[in-house]
């Protein structure tokens, strides 16, 4: 059987750990691509890692590059090309450097890898994954972005701790856009099937819906900049639903026209990720105080997509 090839583009801190996670769970050959200037950097990291393989048993191929030939015939290329953010800043303030770094890593990748499905991990996310579909021409079920995978990470870790169970009990939903206006929904959140709000009072629950979603913002205040682990595995436990064709339902930002009343943009929604990249959005009945938070969000990243077009008209 054919190997699954994975190319990760940005050797820094969440694509190195995004090779970590993808060579554990031996998913495929890994290429890691950066600037010319960093290619020791990602060829270093490629063989540190592929060094892990005879102890760790796995026998992925780890390549490091800035030649983007070499992310010929990949199955999946996921994108964390770009800056990310200091302390004070918001994920917002990347946009004029991000855009333009995920403009050409897009078009590197519409070239060299035309039947790739795309995993955009880059910030501020909503508006690369749609620079992405834009730069690469690609179908709307190719292109998808990592925020939810994480997101909800986040919100049933601080759930889990309040209530004193594990971890895997615990199945949460949120939906929107990546940054202070995603839509965590306790509602549909539970502990074994059991609703959160029979195990917690709504005081306990809204704190931990807030620590969600300030919790990239809580790391980037502790240690000067982004979070990387989770933001890693939440990247490769959506390249293992593509890769495995395993249909998982996982939020991420997907496309979405009538769905949700989003109307032509990606935003985080609970989407069946598989073989065909997005295979289908799943849209639920909005209480009317959630749905006026998604559309609070949804007009958020309304606003950054715009900031894209006015920097870059033919992305319109
Ligand atoms: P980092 O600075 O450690 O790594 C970024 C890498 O991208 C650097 O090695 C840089 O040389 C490389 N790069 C820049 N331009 C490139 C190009 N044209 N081609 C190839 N590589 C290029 O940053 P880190 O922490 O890995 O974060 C990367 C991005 O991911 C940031 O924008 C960050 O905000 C975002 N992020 C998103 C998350 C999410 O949940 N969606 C979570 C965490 C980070
Ligand atoms: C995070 O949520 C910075 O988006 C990144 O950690």
């Amino acid at each position: 059987m054919r190997r699954a090839k994975i190319s990760i583009i940005g050797a820094g801190n969440v694509g190195a750990t995004c090779a970590h996670w993808a060579a554990a769970k031996e998913l495929g050959d890994i290429v890691l691509v950066d600037i010319p200037d960093k290619e020791g950097v990602a060829k270093g990291k490629a063989l540190d890692l592929l060094c892990c393989g005879p102890i760790e048993r796995f026998d992925s191929n780890i390549t490091g590059t800035s030649d983007y030939k070499d992310i010929r015939g990949s199955d999946v290329v996921i994108v964390t090309a770009g800056i990310p953010r200091k302390p004070g800043m918001s994920r917002d303030d990347l946009i004029q450097t991000n855009v333009r770094i995920v403009k050409s890593v897009s078009e590197q990748i519409a070239e060299y890898a035309p039947e790739a499905i795309v995993i955009l991990v880059s910030n501020p996310l909503d508006a690369m994954v749609y620079t992405a579909w834009k730069a690469t021409g690609f179908p709307t079920n190719r292109i998808v972005g990592q925020a939810g995978a994480l997101d909800v990470a986040r919100f049933r870790a601080f759930l889990a701790m309040e209530i004193g169970c594990s971890i895997e009990d615990i199945t949460a939903l949120l939906l929107g856009g990546h940054g202070d206006t995603m839509v965590p929904l306790p509602r549909l959140t539970s502990a074994h099937g059991i609703p959160v709000s029979e195990l917690l009072s709504s005081e306990k629950i809204n704190a931990c819906v807030e620590r969600a979603k300030m919790g990239g913002g809580e790391i980037v205040k502790l240690m000067g900049t982004s979070a990387y682990y989770a933001p890693a595995s939440g990247s490769i436990q959506m390249a293992e639903a593509i890769i495995k064709d395993k249909k998982r339902i996982i939020p991420c930002a997907a496309y979405c026209e009538k769905e949700f009343g989003v109307g032509g943009y990606f935003i985080g929604v609970p989407a069946v990720l598989g073989s065909g990249g997005v295979e289908k959005i799943i849209e639920i009945k909005l209480e009317s105080a959630e749905q006026k938070l998604m559309s609070e969000s949804i007009a958020h990243v309304k606003d950054l997509v715009k900031v894209v077009c006015d920097l870059f008209p033919e992305l319109a």
